[in-house]
């Protein structure tokens, strides 16, 4: 099957030099796409910046922004029969980035305020707005409430899973190697995948979600 994933942080852009964005490190939507690959799919990686080199086998898509990634998304998810959303977006973007560097006013001592504008959801594009009817999979990453959080995402923007993990915790998720999830199904089931290398989870989240 042809496979979308999206991966990675977005950069906002607020002057040709600055950006606003996130700690994502990719690392885990990288792992998914290999293991992706691995169980005989054909996989296109939507990715973010990260310094990660893209698997290989692995058709990669970079983008940089929030507005890029939600094109590329609409531009290729026909052509895929499951999309799976571990990109960390951006939700707000500044409203009016500079074209020429923003210089400070010397010896004012003034503050300034960064007028943020929401992005446009992606994953919530899928149903509506993209008429994807395939294998929907999102992913959520939370500080507390994180099963009420994961469940409310996956009815609100009409996942068949949802992938949850607790960014909370300084052992896994965001930057590191190591993760642990919970998979939880619309019709139901929550399933546990125990702490281990990305590598591993996202073969289990493969199997979970009926791609492994
Ligand atoms: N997502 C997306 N486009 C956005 C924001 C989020 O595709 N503009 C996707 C993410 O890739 C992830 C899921 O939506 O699969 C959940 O992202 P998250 O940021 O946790 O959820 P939000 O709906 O933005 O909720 P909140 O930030 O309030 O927790």
């Amino acid at each position: 099957m042809r496979i979308l994933i999206t991966a990675g942080p977005t950069r906002e852009p607020i002057d040709p030099v600055r950006y606003i964005s996130n700690r994502s490190s990719g690392k885990m939507g990288y792992a998914l796409a290999a293991a992706a690959r691995d169980a005989g799919h054909d996989v296109l990686l939507v990715s973010g910046p990260v310094a990660l080199a893209p698997p290989e086998g692995v058709e990669l898509l970079p983008v940089t922004s929030a507005a890029e990634m939600f094109a590329a998304v609409e531009g290729e998810i026909g052509r895929c029969g499951a999309a799976i959303f571990a990109a960390a977006v951006a939700d707000y973007t500044p409203a009016h980035p500079a074209r020429q560097k923003i210089k400070k006013v010397p010896g004012s001592g003034a503050g300034m305020t960064l007028e943020l504008v929401p992005t446009r959801d992606i994953l919530g594009s899928a149903r509506g707005t993209f008429g994807f009817a395939g294998l929907l999979v999102g992913f959520a990453a939370e500080t507390e409430d994180v099963r009420e959080h994961a469940l409310g995402k996956l009815r609100r923007k009409g996942c068949d899973f949802l992938v949850a993990n607790d960014v909370s915790r300084r052992d896994i998720g965001f930057d590191g190697d190591q993760n642990e999830v919970v998979v939880y199904a619309a019709d139901g089931p929550e399933t546990p995948v125990p702490k281990g290398p990305k590598s591993e989870v996202a073969r289990a989240v493969l199997r979970t979600i009926g791609l492994g």
